[in-house]
């Protein structure tokens, strides 16, 4: 029997990626029954994705649920090194099972920018939650929660998201992949859709004039503080934070980081639990290791240096780990709208044709 690709693709390209951008390549052989997985490093040139690490990520969140939606199919799946830049290589093997439906989280998981209502997650959930995201090769998952932690972690992921988007470059980055013109509800095959961040018509138009405004306009009017406040509002709302912490600075290590956070979220979504990445703190952490030297200057290591230290002294259990990935999760409707995708083919590079099921004898 030849592996069922298109379900297992459509599955791994339901995972997350920074501002859906999807930067996953899949080279499929299907003679061989094995799928690669790199990066497209053209789907996110952005200064967020600096040394391409948010997009390693992404890809781990793909592999995830590439593996999981094998399993479900009734088909064995093996990871294996390979040469980069394939960052994995998958191989399926036929188990003779039975195909039973792929896990419904695969494709409900979704991002959630909605206020939270502050009630917090039980004890016994919080246990499930952390045997189910058990990290992978030394990645380590943190639950950070109660109201004697949130307020700081709050304010100081505030004082993140206005360095980040008090940055020119990084601001426009961002506003290029927010998609304004999509009506409400509408999605949008890559990028940000507006009804997906919960943006009001006011907001929108916020937006629009940010785009076309100069820096110095923005300062003045106190854009910082918008974002500051925004960020800050959400954390307070949340019942707690998940830190994915890493052991090293390593890329394989980044594949590993995303798909622990994976399992960590499709977990949350089971318990019917509220999620959203809230990365500006790693997103300027990764900036300093692999970013250009001007944007660093013009960030200020200093100021940046200054607030990684403050989440290190935050989270005390964390030790010499390096915090990798970090979402709020808590209680709320669902989202006003979602992120949609690109088609399949449009993410597989490469394609050897299956063995036929019934050769002709003698041909
Ligand atoms: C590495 C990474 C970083 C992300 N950073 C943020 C973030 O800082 N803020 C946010 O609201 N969403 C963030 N997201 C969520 C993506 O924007 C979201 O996954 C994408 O738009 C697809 O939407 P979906 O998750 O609803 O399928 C991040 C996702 C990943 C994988």
């Amino acid at each position: 029997m030849n592996p069922p690709i298109e379900a297992i693709l459509g599955a791994a390209g339901a995972a997350p990626s920074g501002d859906n951008t999807q930067p996953w390549r899949f080279l499929v052989d299907e003679r061989e029954g094995t799928i690669g997985l790199r990066v497209d490093e053209e789907r996110d040139p952005s200064p967020m994705n600096a040394g391409q690490r948010m997009a390693r990520i992404a890809v781990g969140a793909a592999l995830e649920n590439l593996l999981r939606a094998a399993e479900a199919l009734g088909w064995g799946a093996q990871v294996e090194d390979a040469p980069p830049p394939t960052l994995a290589l998958v191989r399926l093997r036929d188990r003779g099972g039975e195909a039973g439906p792929i896990e419904r989280a695969l494709a409900d998981r979704v991002t959630n920018r909605r206020p939270y209502d502050g009630r917090p997650v039980s004890e016994e959930d919080l246990a499930l939650l952390e045997r189910r995201a058990r990290g992978l090769d030394g990645v380590r998952t943190h639950w950070i929660v109660g109201q004697d932690r949130l307020p700081a972690w709050a304010d100081l992921i505030g004082r993140a998201d206005a360095t980040m988007f008090g940055h020119p470059d990084m601001r426009l980055a961002f506003l290029r992949k927010v998609h304004l013109d999509a009506g409400d509800g509408e999605g949008a095959p890559e990028g940000l859709a507006p009804s997906s961040l919960e943006l009001t018509h006011g907001d929108r138009l916020a937006l629009r004039v940010m785009r076309r405004s100069p820096d110095w306009l923005l300062r003045l009017g106190g854009a910082g503080r918008v974002f500051r406040a925004k960020a800050r509002q959400l954390v307070l709302g949340a019942s707690g934070l998940l830190l994915v912490v890493a052991p090293d600075d390593d890329e394989a290590t980044d594949l590993l980081v995303g798909r622990t956070m994976q399992r960590a979220w499709l977990a949350l979504d089971e318990l019917g639990i509220s999620a959203q990445p809230m990365m500006s703190l790693l997103v300027l952490d990764n900036v300093l290791r692999l970013g250009e030297a001007k944007l660093i200057e013009s960030l200020g290591r200093g100021h940046v240096s200054g607030l990684l230290e403050e989440a290190q002294a935050l989270a005390p259990e964390i030790g010499e780990g390096r915090p990798a990935f970090l979402m709020r999760f808590g209680y709320a409707p669902a989202p006003s709208g979602r992120s949609g995708r690109l088609p399949v083919p449009a993410s597989v590079v490469a394609h050897a044709p299956p063995v036929p099921e019934h050769p002709g004898r003698g041909s």
